[in-house]
């Protein structure tokens, strides 16, 4: 039986879980409050909560999955891609934990992670995708199309050269005066909004690329013209233009997506990363799966944003294949995958 605690901290949540092989014992995650106040993440204070909520966070999650320190097998961390100060806290966190323990230490990547979720399972089951696959991850930082062959073999076949998905929602929200995290008040609004009420233009990108920074500067500009003839302009189409705003960012998504699985031939499809919680994204996927006879593979909602179970699964794959770090290993705070 292999035990694997895994360590996140690459952005604002302090998470840590164990997993006995695949099966998720305890995913425990803090989330920082701190940042909404500030309309985004401040690098300075996420390092301070990381390091302040780290040990609490591993003591809960050890005990919740009813185990002792010396059962673990292994300590996954996230190496990367994220903040750095915040990694660090992790990374050291990791050395030293895994050190006193004598037991090795797995580095993990993070987008690697995002997807590998998909192999964890708890009381609701799983679903796991089978190999090849596509994988969309949509999250803060990253707007990716992934062929996934193997645990260890992925490439990149479509990626973003701008703002992220998870971007195009939380700077829309800001611009709407919205809290943030925008991504999840966006979905909520929508629900109760007309998609079709204003139309934003869609980007011209080549090949299997995003871009999400043209929409963002549409929609200020169209709301800075509309205000400027009524000043409750906002507060009174708030659903009607979060519900389109989200309705265009699925189709940039999904025109892509659609045109991947055309040139690859890959019909198996998944997704991931904080976006994947959209209610709206995982209805038009499910809708375009029927339709086209893809199959579809929706993660759990709790392992769609940042979460330590992730990263223990992607790192079990690792220690299948005794893929071990060294003690002087140092984070990255962007993307090697
Ligand atoms: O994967 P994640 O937790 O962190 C990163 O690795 O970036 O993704 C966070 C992103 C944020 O942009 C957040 O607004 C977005 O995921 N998000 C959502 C929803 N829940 C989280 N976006 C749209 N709808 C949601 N329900
Ligand atoms: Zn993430």
């Amino acid at each position: 039986m292999t035990y694997i605690l895994g360590i996140e901290s690459s952005c604002d949540d302090t998470s840590a879980a164990v997993i006995k092989n695949t099966r998720v014992l305890s995913n425990i995650i803090a989330n920082q409050v701190v940042h909404s106040s500030y309309g985004g993440v401040v690098p300075e204070l996420a390092s301070r909560a990381h390091q302040q909520n780290i040990i609490p966070v591993v003591d809960v999650a050890l005990k919740e999955a009813n185990i002792q320190k010396n059962q673990l097998s292994a300590v996954a961390f996230t190496r990367g891609p994220g903040l750095l100060g915040s990694l660090l806290v992790g990374t050291s966190f990791t050395k030293s934990f895994a050190m006193a323990l004598d037991i090795p230490i797995i580095e993990v990547d993070h987008l690697k992670a995002h997807i590998l979720a998909h192999f964890l399972n708890d009381d609701d089951g799983v679903n796991s995708p089978k190999f090849p696959f596509l994988c969309l991850t949509v999250s803060g930082g990253h707007t990716q199309i992934v062929k996934v062959s193997s645990p260890s073999d992925m490439d990149i076949i479509g990626s973003t050269i701008d703002d992220a998905a998870g971007e195009a929602f939380d700077k829309s929200a800001k611009i709407m005066g919205l809290p943030y995290p925008g991504g999840p008040e966006i979905d909520k609004l929508a629900k109760i909004g007309n998609p079709k009420a204003f139309k934003f233009p869609k980007p011209r990108i080549d090949e299997l690329n995003y871009s999400f920074s043209g929409l963002k500067t549409s929609f200020l500009y169209f709301l800075r013209d509309r205000l400027k003839e009524d000043d409750d302009f906002i507060e009174k189409n708030k659903a009607d233009l979060a519900a389109s705003i989200q309705s265009v960012i699925i189709e940039i998504l999904l025109d892509k997506l659609k045109k991947a699985v055309a040139q690859t031939g890959i019909t198996e499809v998944a997704v991931a990363g904080g976006v994947s919680a959209n209610s709206g994204l995982r209805n038009t996927l499910q809708q375009t799966a029927d339709k086209e006879g893809w199959r579809l593979h929706l993660p759990g909602i709790k392992f769609t944003t940042d979460n330590a179970a992730m990263i223990a699964i992607a790192g079990y794959f690792k220690y299948l294949d005794k893929e071990f770090s060294s003690q002087d290993v140092t984070p990255y705070a962007r993307s090697k995958f």
